[in-house]
C-alpha cells in the first residue's frame, strides 16, 4: 500500500506547530522529546509485527500526534494534570479533526476512514482501557501507540522535573493504600481518577507495565532500564515491601506473557 503519510512534511509541521509555544518552559521541552521518542517507538513496535510500510508510517504518526493537545492543555491551565484541567487526549484530537490541523499532516484520503482510525487512536491513547467493541485494525493501532506512551512514561518519571519528586518517595515510610495495591495484584494499570500520594503515583506508573501489549514494547522497557531505576528506589519499611511485591508481581506477569500463557490474542502477539 502507498504510504499517504509524507514524513518530511510531518516533522516540519510538527515543528512550526510546537514553535508557536514556548521552548524554554521545560514542560514543553518534554513534550517535544517525548512526541518524538514516542513516535520512534510506535514505528519500531509495528515493525515487529511486520506491518506494510504504509501501516509503519500511520503508527509512527499517531505517536508524532498523539499529545498535540498538551501544548494548549498547558498555555490554557498551566498544569498537565488531566483531571484538574482537561482531557489533554480529546482535546488534541479536537484541534486536529474539528479545527482542521489534521490536513497539516496526513492527506485526506479517499473515505475518511484513515482519519477516523487515527482520532480514535489519539482519544483512546489515555484510557484506562479501549472499549470492547473497536475493530482489530483500530485496536490495533491504539495497542501500538498506547504501549509506545507507556515506554517513554519511565524514563520521563526518572529526569527533570520529575526526578526530584523521586528524592522525596525515598524518604516515605507511608504505605500505598490497599485500594491501590490491589491493581498490583490484578497486574492492571491503576485509574488516574483520584489523588495519589507521591508513592502510590509511583505505583499507579510502575503498573502501566502490566498492561504492555506487545512483545517489541517490554524488549524497549528492558533495553532502556528505567522502569527498573523507578522499582530499585532505595525505599524503606513497608513502601520497600509494597515495591518488592510489584516486582514480583511484574515478573509473574511479564514471564506468563512470554509462555503466552496470559489473556491470548488472536494474532498471538502476547
Ligand atoms: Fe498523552
Amino acid at each position: 500500500m502507498r504510504s499517504e503519510i509524507d514524513r518530511a512534511m510531518v516533522d516540519r509541521a510538527f515543528a512550526e506547530y510546537a514553535a508557536g509555544y514556548d521552548a524554554d518552559n521545560i514542560k514543553i521541552r518534554l513534550k517535544i522529546d517525548h512526541t518524538y521518542r514516542v513516535a520512534s517507538f510506535t514505528e519500531r513496535i509495528a515493525e515487529s509485527l511486520s506491518l506494510d510500510r504504509a501501516d509503519v508510517d500511520f503508527a509512527w504518526l499517531s505517536g508524532m500526534l498523539h499529545d498535540i493537545g498538551r501544548f494548549e492543555q498547558l498555555k490554557r491551565y498551566g498544569t498537565f494534570i488531566d483531571r484538574l484541567s482537561v482531557d489533554h487526549a480529546e482535546l488534541g484530537a479536537d484541534i486536529l479533526f474539528h479545527d482542521g490541523l489534521i490536513g497539516s499532516f496526513m492527506e485526506k484520503g479517499k473515505d475518511g476512514a484513515r482519519e477516523t482510525m487515527m482520532e480514535r487512536a489519539i482519544r483512546l491513547h489515555n484510557k484506562l482501557t479501549l472499549p470492547e467493541d473497536l475493530d482489530d485494525e483500530t485496536r490495533m493501532f491504539s495497542d501500538i501507540l498506547r504501549d509506545a506512551d507507556k515506554c517513554d512514561i519511565f524514563r520521563v518519571l526518572t529526569e527533570p522535573p520529575f526526578d526530584e519528586r523521586n528524592g522525596k518517595i525515598v524518604q516515605t515510610k507511608d504505605p500505598a493504600r490497599d485500594s491501590v495495591m490491589q491493581y498490583v495484584r490484578m497486574h492492571r494499570c491503576v485509574p488516574k481518577n483520584t489523588e495519589y500520594t507521591a508513592f502510590e503515583g509511583l505505583i499507579a506508573q510502575c503498573c502501566m507495565a502490566f498492561e504492555l501489549v506487545y512483545p517489541e514494547s517490554r524488549r524497549i522497557l528492558k533495553e532502556q532500564g528505567y522502569l527498573d531505576t523507578l522499582m530499585n528506589l532505595e525505599l524503606q519499611g513497608e513502601p520497600a515491601k509494597q515495591m518488592a511485591a510489584l516486582k514480583d508481581e511484574l515478573k509473574k506477569a511479564f514471564e506468563a506473557m512470554t509462555n503466552g500463557s496470559a489473556k491470548g490474542r488472536k494474532d498471538g502477539t502476547v
